[in-house]
């Protein structure tokens, strides 16, 4: 096992009715901005409980943060946040509106365009930030990622900044999900887990086990939410899952892949697909291309995971990925780059840009543009 020091500060506030809750979690004395997307709390009775939890406190709304958030929108809420002196953000939504908002708190307290800070990749000074989530599928409820577009370039790069505070976790609030949001949900919480697990083997007994307790749990339950969304011990393992695939627990001490989210957000960048949709096509071919590599750890997935038992390595190998596969097309989503109407063009562009940046992504520190494009080559 690598050396490693772990915190996660946030406090985590789970379960039906832990809205009301809101009153005690943020301190009195803060001018609060609350952000939201694009509207969907005020369907599903989130804003109205968030309003009635906080009373007569001092509060400004910012709406509009998009999925994918960009700096665009971003901007305006930083001007908006500083005309108001705010010195406490309530995030209330999705992956996006919280990764908006983790910008928002640098942005107020930097001295020049956010975008700088998305380039540099890290902020040191941030207002505090709390959230109340409504889609399970990012992590960004307790981990500092956030994921920030600007669209005039086409560019989508990871930031990190602060860890929230609080996060509330109602599963209710999941009830009002359309079915793709659930299916890219799931896709996306799958793939980070495979992210800090599908490396190399015997580094940590203890980080497989859990890494392959979140897989099997996953594996369990979405037949059953896609037949039963509004059913409440469901969505709370599902809600829990994702939190705990992306909040630092399954990675302590062992190397990380990361590649597919990497070329994922090209493919969003430069098409505007939804994140978990991106994965689900992309990471079939990391594996069909990068199978020597993984071989190890491809093995004992398929029997840990997929309780594989018979036939040579290569038949499991091959079966892991087919099963992997399997299971995003389980959850109704393409898996092909043709199925998205991406052609050779978009390989050549990631390719390109990869090799104009110069990265090295993956567990190995090889996935070059070159490596990149192979691997997208398998997903056609
Ligand atoms: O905008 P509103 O109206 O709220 O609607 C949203 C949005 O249209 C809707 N929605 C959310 N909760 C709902 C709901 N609709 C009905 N009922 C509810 N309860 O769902 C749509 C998608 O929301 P979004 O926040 O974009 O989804 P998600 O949570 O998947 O976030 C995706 C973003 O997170 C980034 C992605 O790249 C992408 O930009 N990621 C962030 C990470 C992190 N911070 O650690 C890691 C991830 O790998 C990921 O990259
Ligand atoms: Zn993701």
């Amino acid at each position: 096992m690598n050396n490693f020091d772990f915190r996660n500060p946030t406090r985590l506030v789970f379960g039906k009715g832990s809205i009301a809750r809101l009153g005690e979690l943020v301190p009195a004395d803060r001018r609060i901005m609350l952000t939201f997307g694009g509207g969907s709390v005020k369907q599903n009775g989130v804003y109205d409980q968030v309003r009635k939890a906080l009373g007569e406190r001092a509060t400004v709304e910012f709406w509009g943060i998009e999925p994918n958030p960009s700096v665009e929108t971003l901007r305006k809420a930083v001007t908006l946040g500083r005309e108001q002196q705010t010195d406490f953000l309530l995030a209330v939504g999705g992956g996006s509106v919280i990764d908006g908002t983790k910008l928002i708190s640098a942005g107020l307290l930097y001295n020049g365009d956010p975008w700088e800070l998305v380039l540099k990749g890290t902020a040191d000074k941030t207002v505090p930030l709390g959230t109340v989530l409504t889609l399970p599928a990012t992590g960004s409820e307790m981990n500092n990622g956030a994921v920030i577009s600007r669209h005039e370039t086409q560019e989508k790069y990871p930031f990190f900044s602060n860890y929230p505070v609080f996060s509330i976790l109602d599963p209710e609030t999941t009830f009002t999900l359309p079915p793709r949001q659930i299916a890219c949900g799931l896709a996306d919480t799958f793939v980070h887990v495979m992210e800090q697990y599908m490396t190399v083997p015997g580094v940590s007994r203890l980080m497989d086990r859990w890494a392959e307790g979140i897989l099997s749990t996953l594996i369990e339950i979405a037949p059953r939410i896609r037949e039963d969304g509004l059913n409440y011990d469901l969505m709370a393992d599902f809600m829990l899952s994702a939190t705990m695939g992306l909040n630092g627990f399954i990675a302590m001490g062992v190397p990380e892949d990361w590649t597919t989210h990497m070329i994922g957000h090209e493919l969003t960048a430069l098409h505007g697909l939804t994140h978990g949709a991106t994965l689900a096509i992309v990471y079939p071919g990391t594996l069909r291309a990068l199978r020597e590599q993984k071989r190890e750890k491809l093995l004992q997935y398929g029997q840990r995971v997929w309780n594989m038992t018979k036939g040579t390595e290569k038949e499991r190998i091959d079966r892991a990925i087919e099963k992997t596969e399997e299971f995003f097309r389980s959850l109704g989503l393409a898996t092909r780059l043709g199925e998205a109407g991406i052609g050779e063009e978009t390989v050549r562009e990631i390719e390109r840009r990869f090799e104009e940046r110069g990265v090295a992504f993956g567990e190995g520190g090889n996935v070059t543009g070159k490596t990149a494009a192979a691997i997208l080559r398998n997903c056609r």
